[in-house]
């Protein structure tokens, strides 16, 4: 039987809200005798922030290194508005990130059949829609130097942020994305913005290049970020994998959740490279939505996008691939039998609360599972 380490982050607002829901799916998979799921939960975000006045703690940051793979939830609230901004929430995350170096992020929009309706745009426009953004996630402007506010001698202060890549970190992502591409429709999107930016000039080469050399059999196409974002909303389904950087992929995905009807139905991955010796490789797997301060602690936070993460880890960390088809089969034929949270209800449906949903899913598991 295979044994998995697996240190969760709930972190903050609906965080730990969906993280118990995910809990469950576990408990159960592990009495199931496949696998073994060994949980350590630890603080991130806010939650540590009360604690010890930092975002993540050092012994944190250890186990989640020494984990085999680390379930986070969400970080990030007005609570924290007005703490120092090295110890904001949203620093454990990007500390995490780094710290893993886990560079490439697997942001899957699917939108599921019975959701087709609950997209703002028209259904034949989403129905069947089925994309992956990788995200590059731990360069660019997120983490480029000099990033600083200075007071000026007249007075005037003086914000920098820098963008920064290098060939090898543009051409790890760009192998990835090319890699997931052959498993698909073998089509990769790059973006930048190449007509204004040296990052993007140089993004533009470095993958164009690797296409040349190694990947010539995929279908490679490039599009400007800002116009990439119209096409999105104007026509999704002509995309497969769009790879682009840490900032234009974070708001890429925030579009792209809107396709598939809620940004509580987002999933993704954060993965490292492979260790040559072993095999395996770091990773973070968590939703794309925030701590969502608007609707914390009502109950009626979506937990599919932090479920569908527990899937991905299932796939990318444990090889549980039956584990993995089988909660998002649960999620797929849940959300067909009607069942909606607030996120993806139709005007007027009654929504049911975050823990229906997760019995919900659990239970339809129960029920493949023969
Ligand atoms: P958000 O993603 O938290 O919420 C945006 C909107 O989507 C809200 O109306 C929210 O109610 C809704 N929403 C999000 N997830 C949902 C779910 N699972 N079910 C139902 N509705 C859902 O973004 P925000 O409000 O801009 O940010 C709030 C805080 O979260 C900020 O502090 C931000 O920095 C942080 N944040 C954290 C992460 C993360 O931890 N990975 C990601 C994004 C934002
Ligand atoms: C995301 C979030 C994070 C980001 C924040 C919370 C640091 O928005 O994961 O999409 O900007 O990367
Ligand atoms: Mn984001």
């Amino acid at each position: 039987m295979s044994s998995h380490n697996i240190l969760l982050l709930p972190g903050d607002g609906i965080g730990p809200e969906v993280m118990a829901e995910v809990k469950k799916v576990l408990n159960w998979l592990g009495s199931q005798g496949a696998a073994k799921f060994e949980t350590e939960t630890d603080l991130v975000g806010g939650a540590a922030y009360d604690a010890h006045k930092l975002a993540i703690t050092d012994a944190a940051t250890a186990r989640a290194t020494q984990a085999d793979a680390v379930l986070f939830g969400a970080v990030g609230g007005p609570k924290w508005d007005d703490v120092p901004y090295e110890a904001r929430p949203e620093a454990g995350l990007l500390r995490l990130r780094k710290d893993l170096a886990l560079f490439a992020n697997l942001r899957p929009a699917i939108c599921y059949p019975a959701l087709a309706d609950a997209s703002s745009l028209k259904r034949e426009l989403v129905e069947g829609l089925d994309i992956v953004i990788v995200r590059e996630l731990t360069g660019g402007v997120y983490f480029g130097e000099p990033k600083e506010i200075v007071t000026l001698e007249n007075g005037q202060k003086r914000a920098v942020d820098t963008q920064v890549y290098t060939t090898s970190e543009i051409e790890r992502i760009g192998r990835v994305a090319f890699e997931l591409a052959r498993k698909r429709r073998n089509k990769v999107t790059s973006s930048e913005k190449r007509n204004v930016m040296k990052s993007g000039v140089l993004w533009n080469q470095v993958v164009t290049a690797l296409h040349k050399a190694e990947y010539a059999d995929v279908q490679l196409e490039h599009q400007l970020a800002d116009s990439l974002a119209m096409q999105l909303v104007r026509n999704p389904k002509q995309f497969d994998v769009i790879v682009t950087d840490n900032l234009f992929g974070d708001i890429l995905s925030d579009i792209a959740a809107m396709l598939t009807g809620s940004l509580g139905m987002l999933p993704s991955a954060s993965l490292g490279a492979e260790d040559p010796a072993t095999g395996k490789r770091k990773a973070l797997y968590e939703p794309v939505h925030g701590s969502a301060p608007d609707i914390a602690g009502k109950g009626m936070a979506n937990p599919i996008a932090m479920m569908g993460s527990l899937a991905m880890a299932l796939r990318y960390s444990f090889g549980l691939l039956e584990a993995a088809d089988m909660v998002e089969s649960a999620i797929s034929n849940v959300l067909a039998s009607g069942l909606r949270t607030g996120d993806i209800a139709a005007k007027g449906q009654n929504a049911v609360s975050t823990g229906e949903m997760g019995d919900a899913i659990l239970k339809e598991m129960q029920r493949l599972a023969g």
